[in-house]
């Protein structure tokens, strides 16, 4: 079968960022399978300012020249592993700004998050998932949560992530969701759309 193209997006942009880790780490658990392709896409190549355009790309098309760069890379993935922090209880805002910036490109694909933080950005995370469903994409159940002593012993005392095994365990479990419904939403896009004739 062939394999899908997964988007692993950085959704912290600081200088001081922690987010390199999580995503180096999924990346690298993701590559070594051979359903899928990964790309890492982060969002400091992608300097958007925020959402400034007359509506969303849903409507309109967008006039900044970064938004559509951005917009064409996003177009090119079957599916989405957001990696996310957990600011103020919800996701870091250029990562919310990088999801206005895109309607069709997310529509009816499915997305995973990687989290971290003190509760490994559940919070944020559940909130994404909000998000996503208006964006008219399918959530996963699983999600990777890198919280608590965990996290601080990553951010703070030199452990990798690669030495919390039940993590690995969870990616797979999580990529393999990601693999079942980006298959079956991959598909279901191929056939005529109902709501399109209504
Ligand atoms: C503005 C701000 C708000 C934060 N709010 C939370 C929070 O609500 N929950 C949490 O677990 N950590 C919070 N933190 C701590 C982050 O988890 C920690 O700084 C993490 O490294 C941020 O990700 P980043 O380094 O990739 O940007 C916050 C950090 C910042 C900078």
């Amino acid at each position: 079968m062939a394999r899908i193209k997964i988007a692993v997006i950085i959704g912290s942009t600081r200088a001081a960022r922690f987010a390199d880790k999580p995503a180096r780490w999924i990346y690298d658990i993701a590559s070594q399978r051979d359903d899928m392709t990964v790309e890492i896409l982060d969002l400091r190549d992608y300097p958007m300012p925020f959402f400034d355009e007359v509506a969303s790309n849903a409507w309109v098309p967008s006039e900044n020249e970064v938004a559509q760069r951005w917009q064409k890379k996003v177009a090119e993935f079957d599916a989405y592993i957001f990696v996310t922090a957990e600011y103020n209880r919800s996701i870091p805002a250029v990562l919310k700004n990088a999801l206005d910036y895109a309607y069709p490109e997310w529509n009816r694909k499915p997305v995973a998050a990687v989290g971290y933080g003190s509760v490994g950005a559940a919070r944020a995370v559940e909130q994404l998932r909000l998000m996503a469903i208006e964006l008219q994409m399918a959530p996963i159940r699983t999600g990777v949560h890198i919280q608590g002593a965990d996290f601080m012993a990553v951010w703070k005392a030199g452990k990798e992530i690669a030495d919390l095994p039940y993590l690995r365990q969870n990616a797979a479990d999580m990529l393999d969701q990601l693999v079942w419904w980006t298959r079956a939403l991959k598909t279901a896009r191929e056939q005529p759309l109902l709501l399109d004739a209504a």
